[in-house]
This record gives C-alpha cells, structure tokens and sequence, in this order.
C-alpha cells in the first residue's frame, strides 16, 4: 500500500502524513528532508548551490542516516532545497531511495512535492493537500515565533509565495496536481478535523 502526500509548504501534509502513516500502521518519508539534507551537505562543502556537478555528487552520497539532523528543519535550509530541488540530475539521484522506501510492506506514506506523479505514479492513493497561502504563512510564522525566531509575518508570507512559484514552475517534475489526486483544503482545519477527511478520503479510496 502506497500513500503519496503532496502539496504546498505549510499546508499541513507533514504532520498529517506522519498521523495518516502511524494510525495505518505504515512507515513515512518526508521527501523534503532528502533535498534538505543535499543542501545542507552541498553547503558544508562550500559550494554553491546551483552547481549542477557538485548537487549531484550531494545527492548521490546522501547518508540517510543523517535526515534526523534537527538543523534541516530551520527556514533557510527549505529555501536551499527549493533551489537544489531544480537540478534534475538531483531529483534523479533521489529517486530510487524513494522508490525503495514506497514498496516497503505493509505500506509506506510518502509526502513531497512530485510523489504522485513522478515518484509514486501508480499509489494506491493520492491526497493533494492545500490552504490558502495566507493561512499557511500565518500557521509557519507562529510556529517560527514559537521557536524564538525573528520572523515578521509579511517576510514569511513573500518567502512561501516565493517558494511555492520556484516548486511550481520548474521544468522537472514541478508540484502539480495528480489527475486522480484527491483534494484536500486545510484553510480552515484544525489538525485533528484534517486528519479525520484524509483518513476518510483514504478508506474511500480503498474501498474500507
Ligand atoms: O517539504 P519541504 O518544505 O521540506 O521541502 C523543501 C523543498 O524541497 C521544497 O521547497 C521543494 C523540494 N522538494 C521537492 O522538490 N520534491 C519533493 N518531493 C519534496 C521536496
């Protein structure tokens, strides 16, 4: 069984994929650590991100036993990503850890950008997860506030509007809805009502 979890940032799909993988019982990659890490990596080594060889060398020596790094997390590191994100040669490297990691039994969720239509094609189930991006921007700046972070609402705001264009208009595998996707609106859902619609649209899908 396969879950793909895409959508924008901040639109609740990591805490609802880690909640969707443990009431099924089933293992969860969240996607975005992988580009994460391969700009933290290519930064630790001084380079400059957009250095196509030097990306690709990052993301074919990945160590996956580093995406627990609690530095990934941090706002800049998701901007890096967004940037590395674009290489192709990148995305490519990562495709078979992804891959491998979606065909564990009993299932796998899976959250990122293109999971449903480039990683994970033929998932038993697709959820499309969005929200408005004012809500978005506010839900990230209080959880930056809330860490100590000194972030105002209107710069948080113009860095998701800038993210969400990069993710969305790159030429590989940009983030697109899935023609079978199902839809979810988180705008005005609170964490546990998201979670009871996906869990929904998921049993519907399979037919549970
Ligand atoms: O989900 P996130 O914010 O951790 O992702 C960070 C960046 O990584 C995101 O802006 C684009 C990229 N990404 C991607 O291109 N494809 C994925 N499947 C997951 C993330």
């Amino acid at each position: 069984m396969i879950i793909a979890i895409d959508g924008p940032a901040a639109s609740g799909k990591g805490t609802l994929a880690r909640r969707i993988a443990a009431h099924f019982g089933y293992q969860c990659l969240d996607t975005g650590l992988l580009y994460r890490a391969v700009a933290r990596d290519l930064r630790a080594a001084g380079q400059p991100l957009d250095d196509v060889k030097a990306a690709e060398w990052a993301a074919k020596s990945l160590d996956p036993s580093t995406l627990d790094d609690h530095g990934l997390r941090d706002p800049g590191v998701g901007e890096a990503a967004s940037v590395v994100a674009k290489i192709p040669e990148v995305r490519a490297a990562l495709l078979a850890f992804q891959r491998d990691f979606a065909a564990q039994e009993p299932g796998a969720v899976l959250d990122g950008r293109d999971i449903g239509t480039v990683v994970c094609p033929d998932a038993d189930v697709k959820l499309f997860i969005n929200a408005n991006v004012e809500v978005r921007a506010r839900r990230r700046f209080e959880e930056l506030k809330s860490r100590g972070e000194p972030v105002t609402y209107e710069h948080v705001l113009d860095t998701i509007k800038a993210r969400d264009a990069r993710d969305a208009g790159r030429a590989d595998a940009p983030m697109t809805i899935a023609d079978d996707a199902l839809l979810l609106d988180t705008t005005d859902l609170a964490i546990e009502a998201a979670f009871d619609a996906a869990v929904g649209l998921i049993m519907r899908k399979i037919g549970r």
